[in-house]
């Protein structure tokens, strides 16, 4: 796999006519997008007809959570769709994760099976607050992760902080897609675990999430060029 299929360009904007603009403008400097609830609502899930036109990869992020039977079906619009990797929220349960895995895999092999565990957004005394209990994030986290792998689903979306322990608790094989990314040369934003694109290749990362270092840059071609550099540079170093 090419940097450029490990590279997923968060599209987050409130018309199709703004991503259509960046895609554009970035032709085929960027193969792979993530489409998120604002830009396929407002789009009225036609952005996902355009980027299929082009020939892109998508990454579908709805984070489906509901029953398991509700949660299958919507899954099974997404493997309809060919996306290349769409998530659900592993909190829905085993049973929930198991089902959309089963009803999947009988319209393809290929489209990427992926959860969230635990929401960065949430602080230690909001998980106290909303689930009533003393286990600490990280501890929440790794469990929905390896109930994510027991029902058979690819991966999970994870901090590239923790890649690499997701890695070797749950194998090689399982997919990281990792957010929080962010090359020197860019802001901060507002995330707060930050890790440049080499590292985070060499700390297991098999997907980064890159938005506003890209989206909000004024020459996006050049944002990616040098992003995908610097995630060649990692590659090189791991594979030595
Ligand atoms: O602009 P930026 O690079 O921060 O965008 C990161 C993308 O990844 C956004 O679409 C954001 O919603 C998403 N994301 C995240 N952190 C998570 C899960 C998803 O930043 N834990």
């Amino acid at each position: 796999m090419n940097t450029k299929d490990k590279l997923i360009i968060a599209l987050d904007f409130p018309t199709a006519e703004k991503a259509v603009e960046l895609v554009e403008k970035l032709g085929d400097e960027a193969t792979f997008y993530k489409v998120g609830l604002e830009l396929f609502l407002n789009s009225k899930g036609k952005i996902i007809e355009y980027l299929n036109d082009k020939n892109k990869k998508i990454f579908l992020d709805l984070k489906f959570h509901d029953i398991p039977n509700t949660t299958a079906m919507a899954s099974v619009f997404a493997a309809k769709k060919d996306v290349f990797m769409f998530n659900v929220h592993a909190t829905g349960g085993k049973k929930m994760m198991t089902k959309v895995v089963e009803e999947v895999r009988k319209i393809n092999n290929s489209s990427l099976l992926i959860a969230v565990t635990i929401l960065t957004s949430f602080s230690e005394e909001e998980i106290k607050e909303t689930f009533k209990t003393e286990a600490n994030i990280q501890e929440l986290a790794m469990n929905l992760a390896k109930l994510t792998k027991e029902s058979g689903m690819d991966g999970i979306v994870c901090s590239p902080w923790e890649a690499s322990s997701i890695k070797k608790s749950l194998g090689k094989d399982f997919k990281t897609v990792c957010p929080g990314v962010r090359p020197l040369w860019a802001a901060t934003n507002d995330q707060k675990r930050i890790m440049t694109p080499k590292k985070a290749i060499l700390n297991g990362c098999d997907f980064l999430v890159v938005g506003r270092p890209i989206t909000k840059n004024e020459n996006p071609v050049k944002a990616v060029q040098l992003i995908l550099e610097e995630m060649k540079e990692g590659l090189i170093e791991k594979n030595n």
